[in-house]
């Protein structure tokens, strides 16, 4: 461990079947306007809506509604919550969904008080709000498991008009000050969602493992929350409905994104920049269009991070060495992790997504690049990579 850092996660998890009990009391610390932010529909259809709000009721607060919000959460929307939150003076933003109404209503509740262009400022430029700016306070009660936006202070926004999706990380203030976490609300997501999901928190830990070479506590955490995911998928796709990998895939999920495994580490990230741009072109899950390119992207990380493949393989796979050279073994571990995509049902290509030849152009423009990982790709090695994953 040769990094400096320093940690503080200041979001409250409530975990398990009776998790929503605590939101009463939760609720209890804060103003009486509450945005309930959620998607399409789900959350109507399988009744965690009714429960919501019964209890937002019973604790009298006033509820106001912000349906609608899209997976892959656009700019456009955006400003629409922006101006519901302003109209109602409203205290907290409740987020009852996925990723993308978490991601939607931290980024909600930076820009409510900011004046100037938000998007300009906390997504192009990358800035954070001012020491002094009032943010809004955001609990999240997950519907999905996947992107850990439960408890970091990430935000995904897209930019339909210009097909750009960008994300900023915002600083701890950002972070959702409470979520609740009931695994069997995650039942009824669709099964393409759910394998998205999964591969996203896959990607999440290899994202923070593949880069750096030095004894990190970081990666042994990372192996066993990889072994754990792979591990709980395979019963989970076989079986959707069993609550105990459901259950470990949810909390894979948070451990995978909530800043721990990353500590005293480079991280790498750019299987994230080409599937975000992936995404916007696409419209794919999220978790569909890291799949998609990973493959190529990690076959040439392999060649500058071989002993880390090396030890994937082997702590991650358990590839025997068997008189193997490491390039063999780390290629036998790429070739575990293909193998297990496939038999989750992942997709492996882009076309697969609908990307055609004449969109690499655009992807690799909306592609952000830089320095990462065991790489440095350039804006052609980007283009190479998509051709690769057709
Ligand atoms: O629209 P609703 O009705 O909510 O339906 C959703 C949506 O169609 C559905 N769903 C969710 N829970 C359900 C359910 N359907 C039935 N039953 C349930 N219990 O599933 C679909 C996908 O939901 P979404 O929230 O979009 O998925 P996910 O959790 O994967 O979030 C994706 C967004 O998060 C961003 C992604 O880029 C994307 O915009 N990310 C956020 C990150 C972060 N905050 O750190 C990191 C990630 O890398 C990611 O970039
Ligand atoms: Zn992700």
């Amino acid at each position: 461990m040769l990094g400096n850092f320093s940690y503080y996660n200041p979001t409250k998890l409530y975990f398990g079947d009776e998790s929503l009990n605590f939101l009463k009391d939760e609720l209890k610390g804060y103003g009486p306007v509450v945005l309930l932010n959620y998607g399409s529909g789900s959350v109507k259809r399988n009744g965690i809506y009714d429960q919501v709000v019964a209890i937002l009721k019973e604790a009298g607060k006033t509820i106001v509604e912000n349906s609608g919000v899209m997976t892959n959460p656009t700019l456009e929307k955006l400003h629409e919550g922006v101006k519901i939150a302003r109209e109602n003076e409203v205290d907290l933003i409740l987020a009852l969904g996925g990723g993308s109404v978490c991601d939607y209503s931290k980024a909600v509740a930076a820009s409510v008080y900011y004046e100037g262009d938000y998007w300009d400022k906390f997504w192009l430029k990358q800035e954070n709000p001012a020491k002094d700016q009032r943010l809004l306070p955001v609990g999240c009660i997950l519907t999905m498991a996947g992107t850990g936006s439960e408890m970091n202070a990430g935000t995904v926004i897209t930019d339909a008009e210009h097909t750009f999706k960008v994300g900023h990380v915002f600083d701890n203030r950002l972070m959702p000050k409470f979520s609740i976490l009931n695994p069997k609300f995650t039942m009824t997501v669709p099964e393409n969602q759910m394998k998205a999901g999964i591969y996203d928190i896959m990607n999440h830990i290899m994202e923070q493992y593949f880069s750096d070479f030095d004894d990190n506590t970081s990666d042994y955490l990372s192996e066993g929350l990889m072994r754990s995911v792979i591990h709980s998928s395979r019963i989970a796709v076989k079986n959707p409905q069993d609550y105990e990998a459901r259950s470990n895939i949810m909390w894979t999920a948070t451990w995978a994104l909530n800043t721990l495994i990353g500590l005293g580490k480079q991280q790498d990230w750019m299987v994230h920049m080409i599937g975000h741009s992936v995404g916007a072109w696409t419209h794919a899950p999220h978790g569909y269009a890291l799949a998609s390119v990973s493959m190529a992207y990690y076959r040439r990380a392999m060649q500058n991070g071989l002993s880390k493949f090396v030890r994937f393989a082997k702590n991650v796979w358990n590839i025997q060495s068997n008189g193997m050279t490491d390039e063999q073994i780390a290629e036998a571990g790429l070739q575990a992790l293909k193998a297990w995509m496939l038999e989750i049902g992942l997709p492996l290509t882009i076309s697969e997504l609908g990307a055609t030849d004449d969109m690499i152009a655009g992807i690799t423009e909306g592609t952000i690049c830089y320095p990462a990982g065991y790489l440095n790709l350039t804006k052609s090695d980007v283009t190479e990579i998509l051709k690769e994953s057709m």
